[in-house]
């Protein structure tokens, strides 16, 4: 749904971080914790939002490039790295969305994103793109909330209020079905858990978290 003013997408970026917090609190920290202490060598994040995963890149991370294409949460993602910076090498901020990334071929090992292939209005082109950054062998690490695989009810809910739900969400579709976009991918899938959002509205509950490698 087009959104001329860019209204939604300040709006989002004032709840979203408020909203996210009760997951967090509810469990959801740990899982990035576990997810995100993955990341090693030269790290390139997407969509960081408001920064949540900033607090969970290990010291194994030589250089992270923190990337974000909304000037609305790039001042919280600011903001969030100036007070509490992660424990790597150095790290950098760059405003651009995933699509078409202004960086090297085979340039980072790992590349992190976070709920974030909801949004990505073409998220085929963010998946060569992350192939094409990585080194082979460098390893895609995600989190995302999808349609649900196996609560037919739930999915239809969610095909239903997708139109309203991409307004109000600054463009977060709930239905992508993104374990099959990653498989269809140049990156090879190499694990998926599913999993749910602790304490989340039911479109956005059900998840996979996994990794992906460049060949
Ligand atoms: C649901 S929020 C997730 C924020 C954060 N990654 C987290 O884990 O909480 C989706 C984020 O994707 C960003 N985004 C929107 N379009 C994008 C694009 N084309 N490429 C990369 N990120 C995008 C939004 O600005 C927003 O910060």
């Amino acid at each position: 749904m087009r959104d001329p003013w860019g209204l939604n997408e300040r709006m989002f970026a004032k709840w979203y971080p408020k909203v996210v917090g009760l997951s967090e609190d509810a469990g959801q920290r740990e899982t990035r914790a576990e997810l995100i202490g993955q990341a090693r060598g030269r790290t390139l994040e997407l969509g960081a939002g408001n920064g949540y995963n900033l607090p969970h890149y290990p010291a194994a991370v030589t250089e992270l490039v923190v990337t974000e294409p909304s000037p609305h949460m790039l001042a919280h993602l600011r903001a969030a790295l100036q007070a509490d910076p992660p424990p790597v090498g150095s790290w950098e901020l760059v405003r651009t969305g995933a699509e078409e990334l202004p960086f090297d071929d085979d340039s980072f090992d790992t590349v992190t994103a976070a709920f974030v292939h909801c949004t990505i209005p073409r998220p085929r082109l963010a998946l060569r793109e992350i192939a094409r950054v990585l080194r082979p062998g460098g390893r895609y690490l995600f989190l995302e909330h999808v349609r649900s695989p196996d609560n037919r009810l739930l999915a239809a809910f969610q095909d239903a209020i997708a139109i309203p739900h991409t307004y109000i969400a600054a463009g977060c579709h709930p239905n992508r079905r993104i374990e099959a976009l990653i498989a269809d991918s140049p990156l090879d899938l190499v694990g998926v858990t599913h999993g749910h959002m602790p304490r989340s509205f039911p479109s956005v509950r059900p998840t996979i978290r996994g990794v992906a490698v460049a060949g």
